[in-house]
């Protein structure tokens, strides 16, 4: 009959989730909480410090907000202590394991997150704490934790982030309130996309104050984390390191383009663009330039100095040719060409054969096509004939006989031409040999110019590249965990 009553009870108390304990539970409840003060300490000597052994499991890595400087984790806190006044003996109470209670009913520490930055400063749930019958409680809250973190972007996005969260009792000294600490569990951790966590180490404190005399304790767990690359070098470098290499077609683009100025302002606005993109990221903090910002900055000011080269290669190909001959530095660029095994239009490597003088260029016109501007209509085919031979010192040296001279015009027939009209021709052609040689000189001058930019252009084109390069890789490389990142990240 009672067994079947109890059987009953222990059936019923099963089905409202009271575990299977019945009349046992109940009456050691209300033996356990009848005297029981929550705002008292539960150790037997009141001399004697409670020990509460803390720690945490790290969830989950919710947001590491940069710019207002906010860690956003998902935590479990751990606390454990010995409950004096919670004891009980199990014989006496046969199936009483344990028991639950709420915060409002015993006592808890009060240990709180000390760099919080949330709305209500504590944000934990507050869960039931667990005792077992040698009173030894256990109280697990949960919770979102918003805290200060002090985010150095100095190697961004190659950085490392130590994140401090600090717990500690809120109102007892180390006299009252012994704390220790346990290692955090990282073993239910969920990944995150953006960041890898490295370790939560752990350490105790103790602090003393000037004021009193008795310790000050608390648990500092440092959560650190590295910011996995790939999203910002697919995002932010390649498109920043393609840019930069843009910046060397400038040079490589024809004067004759027009094109050159508005490709270097392109590239720079384009930076200009991502630069934001970062600086929307970043906080608004001179403490530290972050290393993608130097990069972009140390890009735009090679990109602007493009600009700037440019103008002067435009300027120089572009030159008045009567505005005066070429300064005398400028004959500087003919090592600078001679370096860069450049050659001018015309200029031959065979040994062999003299190099022409600039006013001469058409002597070699039969192996440099793009020597020869001249039209090909006969009118001026002849009088460039002519023009060659007034090149020969002796012809003109002739003096007045040009008919008599051999082949003179080219084989124009003399016969029939009175010394007059022939001395009228011989003026004429005179002329135009000065004009032709005065439109040649004009155009070598030009051209002098010319091959000026062109080497001033490929002089641009090595040294940028080879300063674009230190740049990027000096820039890039001196983040600490460069090697680490890559190597993570990427293969
Ligand atoms: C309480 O603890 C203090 C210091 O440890 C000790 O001197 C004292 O005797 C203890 N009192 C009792 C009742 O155990
Ligand atoms: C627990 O209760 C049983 C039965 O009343 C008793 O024999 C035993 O000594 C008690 N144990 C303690 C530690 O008080
Ligand atoms: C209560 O829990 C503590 C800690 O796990 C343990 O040392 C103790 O033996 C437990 N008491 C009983 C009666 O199981």
């Amino acid at each position: 009959m009672w067994r079947s009553v109890a059987l009953l009870l222990s059936g019923f108390s099963a089905l409202i989730h009271v575990s299977l304990q019945g009349p046992h539970q109940r009456s050691l409840l209300k033996n356990l909480l009848k005297d029981y003060n929550r705002m008292e300490r539960p150790v037997g000597n009141d001399s004697q410090p409670l020990t509460v052994v803390f720690t945490v499991s790290m969830i989950q890595i919710m947001d590491v907000d940069e710019k207002n400087q906010v860690l956003t984790t998902n935590m479990w806190l751990r606390m454990s202590w010995f409950d004096h006044y919670l004891q009980w003996n199990q014989s006496e109470h046969p199936g009483v394991k344990n028991l639950r209670f709420t915060t409002d009913q015993i006592w808890t520490p009060d240990i709180l997150l000390y760099n919080s930055a949330d709305d209500d400063f504590d944000s934990t749930f507050k869960v039931n704490v667990l005792v077992n019958s040698s009173g030894y409680a256990e109280y697990l809250p949960p919770g979102i934790f918003m805290s200060t973190c002090n985010v150095d972007v100095r190697w961004f996005p190659f950085d490392i982030q130590k994140c401090e969260l600090k717990f500690g009792s809120w109102t007892y000294d180390g006299w009252l309130l012994d704390l220790q600490m346990e290692d955090a569990d990282i073993s239910g951790y969920m990944p995150n996309g953006e960041w890898d966590l490295i370790g939560v180490p752990g350490s105790r404190n103790e602090a003393y104050y000037d004021c009193c005399k008795e310790p000050y304790q608390d648990v500092k767990f440092i959560v650190t984390i590295r910011r996995r690359t790939l999203y910002y070098a697919l995002n932010l470098l390649i498109p920043c390191v393609l840019l930069s290499s843009m910046t060397l077609l400038i040079f490589v683009l024809p004067a004759d383009s027009g094109e050159k100025i508005s490709l270097g302002i392109t590239v720079l606005l384009s930076l200009t663009v991502f630069m934001l993109l970062v600086a929307e990221i970043m906080p608004a903090t001179s403490d530290s330039v972050p290393l993608i910002g130097q990069y972009f900055a140390s890009i735009m000011i090679i990109v602007g100095m493009s600009v700037i080269a440019t103008v002067v290669v435009l300027q120089y190909h572009h030159h008045d040719p009567n505005g005066g001959n070429m300064p005398k530095w400028l004959v500087l660029l003919q090592w600078v060409a001679w370096f860069l095994r450049m050659k001018r239009p015309g200029e031959s490597d065979d040994p062999e054969r003299p190099p022409c003088a600039p006013h001469l260029r058409r002597c070699s016109s039969g192996s440099h096509s793009g020597s020869i501007p001249n039209p090909a209509n006969n009118n001026g085919n002849l009088l460039y004939m002519g023009y060659q031979s007034m090149e020969d010192p002796s012809i003109l040296s002739d003096g007045g006989g040009f008919g008599g001279g051999a082949g003179g015009l080219g084989g124009c027939p003399a016969a029939g031409i009175g010394d007059a009209q022939l001395q009228a021709i011989l003026e004429e052609v005179r002329y135009m040999a000065d004009r032709f040689r005065e439109q040649d000189e004009t155009e070598s001058v030009a051209d002098q110019w010319k091959f000026a930019a062109a080497v001033i252009d490929r002089l641009c084109l090595v040294a940028f590249s080879v300063f674009n390069i230190i740049c990027t890789i000096s820039i890039l490389m001196s983040a600490p965990n460069f090697a680490d990142a890559i190597s993570k990240d990427f293969i």
